[in-house]
This record gives structure tokens, sequence and C-alpha cells, in this order.
């Protein structure tokens, strides 16, 4: 086990990396402690949550909504909860979305923490305290940031997950490697192309590493008035491919990632050699990296993207593989660079 973290001026988030999540319960201090979890946690892991108060959600994106949060924030009240309690997501990074916010807003807020059990949410989404849920499937447009006071990681929850989720939760690994790590970058293209049988050896190094270069971009820039929005690479375009199509949220960051390193060469900041590594590593690792034909409706949804400041887009561009900067970029040109990788894909 290995335990890293991070401080910001709300308190520390203690993160434990390869620890047996059973260990939930002392970490809640000994606190009344509510789960929130979804069905499908519910309906494999029933011994992590034997003699627990629980409210189990439907799985999926679909419940990311303020509807969810009012309905967990209803289940607090009727289990008794006070401010003097705790509540613990266990789950994808949809149950550590929610539970986030629902625990942020109960009562004016009640101290949580998160044992996530996807790869993307290991490595991403249960870090960096951003809470939030979908309104009229535009992602993440209503949250706030708040700190969980710890992040679980027990890599066992990795044995159940299906090969899809495995790819997402890379995508969001070679995120952190292409904006802010070419050693990371250079270990994930030497690793076997299946994640899902990654060694655990391998996987532990590689989820703390992600970890680690998102902890230290929080701690640089809590609230994305900077730094943080690198973070953002693959995401402007990803959310509105996520909007449209038939992907999952990693996949479309995939492909937004893709576009955005392509978009990088058209503007003279990465090589073409460059952006084929990217691509060839994310193909390796199962994951879409071709735009789709139509421009038309990611267009539209990026119009509605809340990173969009008037006229201007904060846009995410690679520099280098592993270095990024943040442009503001003219909506049209970016519509222009969009309508350009569909037509040639
Ligand atoms: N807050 C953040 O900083 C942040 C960062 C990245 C992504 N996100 C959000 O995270 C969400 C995506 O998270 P996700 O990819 O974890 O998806 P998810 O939470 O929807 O989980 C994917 C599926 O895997 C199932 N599952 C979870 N753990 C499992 C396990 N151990 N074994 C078997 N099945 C399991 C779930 O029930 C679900 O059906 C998106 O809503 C995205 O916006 C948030």
């Amino acid at each position: 086990m290995k335990t890293t973290g991070y401080a910001t001026p709300a308190g520390r988030c203690e993160i434990h990396v390869n620890a047996p999540a059973a260990g939930f319960g002392s970490l809640a201090a000994g606190r009344k402690t509510a789960v929130v979890t979804d069905t499908t946690i519910r309906r494999l892991y029933p011994r992590l949550l034997a003699g627990r108060d629980v409210v189990a959600l439907p799985p999926g994106e679909r419940g990311k909504t303020l509807a969810t949060v009012e309905a967990l924030c209803a289940k607090f009240l009727k289990l008794g909860l006070d401010r003097s309690s705790f509540v613990v997501g266990i789950g994808g990074g949809v149950v550590c979305d929610i539970a986030g916010l629902a625990a942020s807003v109960f009562m004016r807020g009640v101290p949580f923490g998160f044992v996530p059990t996807t790869l993307l949410a290991q490595a991403d989404a249960a870090i960096g305290g951003k809470n939030g849920v979908n309104l009229d499937r535009y992602k993440n447009v209503v949250g706030l940031f708040n700190q969980p006071r710890f992040v679980l990681v027990d890599l066992d929850f990795l044995k159940t997950l299906p090969a899809r989720e495995f790819r997402c939760g890379a995508a969001e690994i070679i995120k952190h490697a292409s904006i802010a790590s070419p050693s990371l970058f250079e270990t994930l293209e030497k690793l076997p192309g299946e994640w899902a049988s990654l060694k655990r050896r391998d996987l532990e190094a590689v989820v703390l590493r992600s970890i680690e270069i998102k902890a230290g971009i929080i701690e640089a820039d809590e609230k994305e008035a900077g730094e943080r929005r690198k973070l953002n690479f693959g995401h402007t375009l990803g959310h509105a491919l996520e909007r449209v199509g038939r992907f999952r949220h990693g996949e479309a960051v995939s492909v937004g990632m893709a576009m955005a390193a392509a978009i990088s060469e058209a503007r003279g900041l990465v090589s073409g050699q460059e952006v084929g590594r990217l691509k060839r590593l994310l193909g390796r690792a199962g994951l879409p990296v071709r735009p789709p034909s139509d421009p038309g409706p990611i267009v539209e949804a990026m119009r509605k993207d809340k990173k969009r400041r008037g006229r201007d887009v904060h846009f995410v561009l690679l520099s280098g593989l592993g270095r990024a900067e943040v442009r503001e970029i003219p909506f049209r040109d970016l519509e222009e660079h969009v309508r350009d990788l569909c037509q040639h894909r």
C-alpha cells in the first residue's frame, strides 16, 4: 500500500493506493456513515456493504442528475444523517460525482470520502474534488468544488471491471501522461496494449503516477483558474462527442484527445510524428481515435460547453508529448478545425 495525497486551503485529502476497501469504515472516523453506491457494486460486493446504511443508485450516466441528488438527500434525512455524519461513495466516476455533490449540499455539507471502483475513477474522477451532475444531458453543468477527506483505491475491484470500462480508464491515464509527464507516456508505450491484462505491479505504478500528476495540478490550482484547465485536454470535444454519440466518457475523451492533438499540429505546436504516437497509444489500448463524419452535432454541443467564454474557448493544446498549454481560441476557428478533421478523417 502507498499513501499519497494533496492539500488545498480546505484541508488535506489522503489517498491510499492498493489498500483494502474494507478500511473505509475506520477512515470515516467512527461517524454515522451512509454509503452511496450503484446496484452493480451492491450485487458484486455484498460483503463489503453488509451491515451498512446503503443507498444503491441505478448505474450509468443517465442518473447523473439533480433529481438523483435530491432523492439522495431525502434518503440521507430518512437515515437520520446530520452534519456530524459521513458519506462514502463506492463506485465509478458517476457514483463519486453524485455522492460528492449530495454530501456537499446536504445540510450545507457533510464530510465525505470515496472508494473508487473503476480504473477511470481510481486514476482520475475520485481525485480533485470536482463534484457535479449533468443538466439536460450537458455534462457537469451543475456542481461545486469540495474535497473528499480520503480516497481509498483498492485495485481488487478491477478484477470484475468489464474490458470496455478498463479501456475508458486507460484514456484518462494517457491524458495525464500527455499533458504532464513524458516519462509516464514512454512507460505506457512500453506496456502491452490490453490494459485489462496488465500485471498488478504495473497497474499499481501507473495508477499511482496518474494520481500524483493530478494531485500536483490540484495543489497548484484547486478551482481551475489556470493550470487545472490542462486536465480538460480532450474534454471540450470529448464532452460534445459523449453527448451526441454512443461513446462512454473515456472513449469520447480518446477521440477528443486525438482531435485536439491534430489541432495542435495544425497550429504548429507538435509534429505529426508526436500526434501519431499519441494515436497509436490510444489505439493500442483499444480506444477510438477517429472523429465522426458529421461535425454538425458536435459543433452544436460545443456551443453549450460551460468552458466557453463569450466568443472564445479555453482549449487545451499539446506542445509536446507530456506538455500542454491552454489557449483562448475563437469558437469560429475551433469549429473550422472540427469541420476539417471530420471531413479528412
Ligand atoms: N469529477 C471528476 O474530476 C471526473 C473526472 C473524470 C470523469 N468524471 C466522470 O466520471 C464518469 C465516468 O466514470 P466511470 O467511467 O467510472 O463510469 P461509471 O461510474 O458509469 O461506471 C461504469 C460502469 O461500470 C460499473 N462498475 C463500476 N465498478 C465496477 C467494478 N469494480 N466491477 C464491475 N462493474 C463496475 C458501473 O456500475 C457502471 O455500469 C463520467 O460521468 C465523468 O464525467 C469525473
